[in-house]
């Protein structure tokens, strides 16, 4: 039975710790609960917002209509072979603790992206990765219930269209679908090849050389400790700003001004840059406007003091955004999902 809530605080729902509330909010915990809500098209004429665990949103007020926190649990193994295991994961499933269970069972595929703070159906939708992997080298599908009606849906790993923090949940399908599952292809032998630098030289200092999965698990938990703040302690929501990806020219002219800008090429001839060099260099390094502020050790994170606002955020970000055009040329995109 679905328990649909009124005027639902929702500080607790969003890792900014910010102060809003849900004109109604229900929690489901089954395919059948959720399936139960979307039928229900009176509950959500005003609007539906889902909310995994709330950690790449920043909510800029009230939620009118229906709230949806999709809480559907298990990990479930769905078959193996030789090389590999196929599991079945709940969307409600906490994202590090995916990780931890495939870690601790020696599978490979998800060691790089320990500590991302989410939920196992959000990763599809942004294509969460970190460390040189990301969602889409291991995921292979995507259950989810249609809006309205809630009819099941499943869809392939092509049909996800997966990019840099991008999906067709983003676009086509935004609003449209509610992951309910996700499987993915895990490894049984071998952690991925290490191709970042951060989590290489990680290794090195620890004096590891042919790293297994548990040690590659460490060394990115090690590395996140101390470049992101957890959002129990300094309210967040990661990476507030996408790496832009710019022409080669437009990239040969920043290089020529800026010679220390690390430039990372595309398969498509453009250049990603780091967004955080970019602000870090517009001098932004842990600057503070009331009550929130660019966090000291990662300027691509904006951080809640206590009490902050969104609209004193997005103000901060909207000052980073014109200085970072004004002194390189180049926009910064939204990484965090703006609501509603
Ligand atoms: N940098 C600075 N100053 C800063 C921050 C970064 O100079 O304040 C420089 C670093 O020195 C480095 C480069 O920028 O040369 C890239 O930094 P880093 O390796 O920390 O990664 P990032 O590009 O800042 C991306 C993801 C992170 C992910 C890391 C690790 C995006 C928007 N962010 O950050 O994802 O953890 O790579 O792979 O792509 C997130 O999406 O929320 C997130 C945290």
């Amino acid at each position: 039975m679905i328990e649909v809530k009124t005027d639902q605080p929702l500080r607790a729902y969003n890792t900014f710790g910010l102060d809003a509330r849900a004109e109604r909010f229900c929690k489901v915990s089954s395919e059948a609960e959720l399936a139960e809500v979307l039928r229900r098209a009176d509950l959500y004429r005003h609007g539906l917002h889902v909310l995994g665990a709330g950690s790449n949103v920043l909510l800029a007020g009230d939620l009118s209509g229906l709230t949806l926190a999709v809480a559907i649990p298990g990990i479930e193994v769905v078959s193996e072979s030789e090389g590999d295991c196929r599991i079945r994961v709940g969307a409600g499933v906490g994202w590090h603790d995916l990780v931890s269970w495939s870690v601790a069972r020696g599978l490979s595929g998800l060691e790089a992206l320990a500590l991302i703070p989410g939920s196992a159906g959000a990763a599809p939708v942004q294509n969460v990765g970190a460390y040189g992997s990301e969602a889409a080298d291991v995921l292979e599908s995507v259950e989810g219930l249609s809006i309205p009606g809630g009819d099941a849906i499943r869809f392939s790993r092509a049909e996800c269209r997966l990019g840099y923090r991008d999906s067709v949940f983003k676009r086509e399908l935004a609003k449209k679908i509610i992951i309910s599952r996700v499987t993915l292809r895990l490894k049984k032998h071998g952690p991925v090849p290490m191709t970042h630098r951060a989590l290489s030289d990680e290794l090195a200092a620890a004096g590891i050389s042919s790293p297994t999965v548990k040690d590659v698990f460490e060394a990115v938990v090690r590395i996140r400790k101390r470049k992101l703040p957890d959002p129990a302690v300094l309210g967040n929501a990661g990476s507030f700003f996408k790496n832009p990806v710019i022409s080669s020219d437009q990239a040969r002219k920043l290089t020529g001004e800026e010679p220390k800008l690390p430039a990372y090429p595309e398969k498509d001839g453009r250049v990603k840059v780091p967004a955080g060099w970019l602000i870090e260099r517009a001098g932004f390094l842990g600057a503070r406007r009331g009550r929130c502020g660019v966090y000291e050790k990662n300027a691509l994170v904006i951080v809640n003091l206590g009490g902050a606002t969104a609209g004193e955020i997005l103000a901060l970000a909207s000052e980073i955004q014109d200085r970072v055009r004004a002194l390189f040329g180049v926009a910064l995109e939204r990484e965090v999902v703006v609501l509603p």
